[in-house]
């Protein structure tokens, strides 16, 4: 099994204008939680300062080869083995060459020869450097080794307009974050529930919860993007969703139980990150109900809805079952309980309540496995998390998976 988990990040940073939006990236990882080290080389030191970055990262940056000093704290192989991932940003036309030529006359290019992590590169240069056959040529032999972002096309620093303007430092991020999963799910097929369920009182009120159906279709799309089939079976949301996906929508938890059932035959792993209401009306009145004119008090009988989720896992005890589970208090004591519960392979728990979980961009989860794992992933926007969510299942799933896809 690959390690697709990733929590030492090194930026490496060279000698160009854009050297200054590094800063922004390390910044950006390290709010994410990561741990970050920054490696420069002499010519990014003149346009931006390793004081800088070190107090970003909260780590020394690395820049001399030959230091003793470093190399008896973190010397180069060191460094190149702690990295679980290398972002190179901004990376010059001369850094390009080196690495295509494999050459290790800088801690940076050593660091790219020394290291088994993935690197990434986001180029950095004028125009015309960039569309120079030579660097083309060592494009080419790059991208066969690394992952490229960018570079965007623009005005640049010099005044010339083409390609080789440096991405914007969240683009960087971004596309690195989703190359976590890659194509990893490619021929596989996924069953998600999102949103809330909907439960009628009457024909004009209902029974709801506050979920906005987020972060299933966050998962419904990194899923799709990752090269996942995906059906998702969605509660009443205002989220679009991307042709690629196929939405069934459903207003009540017994039409989402109904719609998955139908559904699962055709699934390999079902994800269940609806919020269902546990609760329906006992019986829904056809007519508007009126208010009572004896009492103030309206008292509403309610039967338990069947668990979605529960009932597909037990019904399919070879399908890899996910489930959310969302708690104002003791939250991994509650989420351990519903995995064993529910019989699911993993579980991820998040804190709701006021400003958490439901209806916001971001999330903060812990992801428990039926071996007994506990993974915690740090606060970030949901369509980031959802990325990071399908790298650990993917971890867990493809290693019990046998089809031949
Ligand atoms: N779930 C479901 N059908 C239900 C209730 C829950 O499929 N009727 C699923 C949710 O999609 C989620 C998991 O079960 O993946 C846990 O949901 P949660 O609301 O946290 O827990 P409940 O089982 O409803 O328990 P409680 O409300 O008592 O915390």
């Amino acid at each position: 099994m690959d390690n697709i988990l990733v929590k030492n990040i090194l930026v490496g940073i060279s000698g160009g204008i854009a050297a200054y939006k590094s800063a922004e990236l390390v910044r950006l990882f390290k709010k994410a939680g990561y741990e970050v080290r920054v490696c420069m080389t002499a010519g990014a030191c003149e346009f931006i300062t390793p004081l800088t970055l070190q107090a970003l990262s909260g780590n020394p940056v690395h820049s001399a080869l030959l230091d003793t000093e470093a190399e008896a704290g973190m010397g180069h192989i060191e460094l190149a083995r702690w990295a679980d991932l290398v972002i190179i940003a901004p990376a010059t036309a001369d850094l390009m060459a080196r690495l295509r030529a494999g050459m290790a006359n800088d801690l940076l290019s050593t660091v790219v020869l020394a290291t088994d992590a993935p690197v990434h590169i986001a180029p950095a240069m004028n125009q015309q450097m960039w569309a120079h056959p030579a660097t083309q040529e060592n494009v080419a032999v790059l991208q066969q080794r690394h992952k490229l972002h960018g570079p965007a096309a623009g005005e640049q620093a010099c005044g010339d307009v083409g390609y080789g303007r440096m991405l914007e430092p969240q683009e960087i991020y971004d596309g690195v974050i989703r190359s976590f999963g890659d194509r990893k799910l490619s021929g596989h097929r996924l069953l998600i529930t999102a949103g809330p369920t909907r439960e009628p009182l009457d024909p004009v009120r209902y029974l709801t919860n506050r979920s906005s159906g987020k972060m299933g279709y966050a998962i419904a799309e990194a899923a799709s993007a990752m090269g996942a089939q995906v059906v998702l079976v969605s509660g009443p949301t205002r989220l679009s969703v991307s042709n690629s996906i196929k939405r069934i929508t459903i207003e009540t938890a017994e039409e989402m139980l109904a719609a998955v059932t139908n559904e699962v035959a055709n699934a390999d792993l079902f994800i269940a990150a609806a919020a269902v209401s546990d609760y329906r009306l006992k019986s829904v009145s056809s007519t508007k109900m009126k208010k009572n004119k004896d009492s103030n008090v309206l008292q509403l009988d309610l039967v338990e809805n069947p668990d979605v989720l529960a009932t597909t896992s037990h019904a399919n005890p070879d399908l890899f079952t996910v489930g959310f589970a969302a708690e104002t208090n003791d939250v991994i004591k509650y989420a351990s309980g519903k995995l064993i519960k529910k019989g699911l392979d993993l579980i991820v728990a998040n804190q709701v309540g006021a400003d958490k979980g439901f209806d916001v961009e971001t999330n903060q989860v812990d992801i428990l496995t039926a071996d007994g794992n506990h993974h915690v992933l740090p606060e970030m926007n949901k369509s980031l998390l959802a990325y990071e969510i399908l790298a650990i299942i993917c971890q867990y799933y493809l290693a019990t998976d046998t089809s031949d896809t």
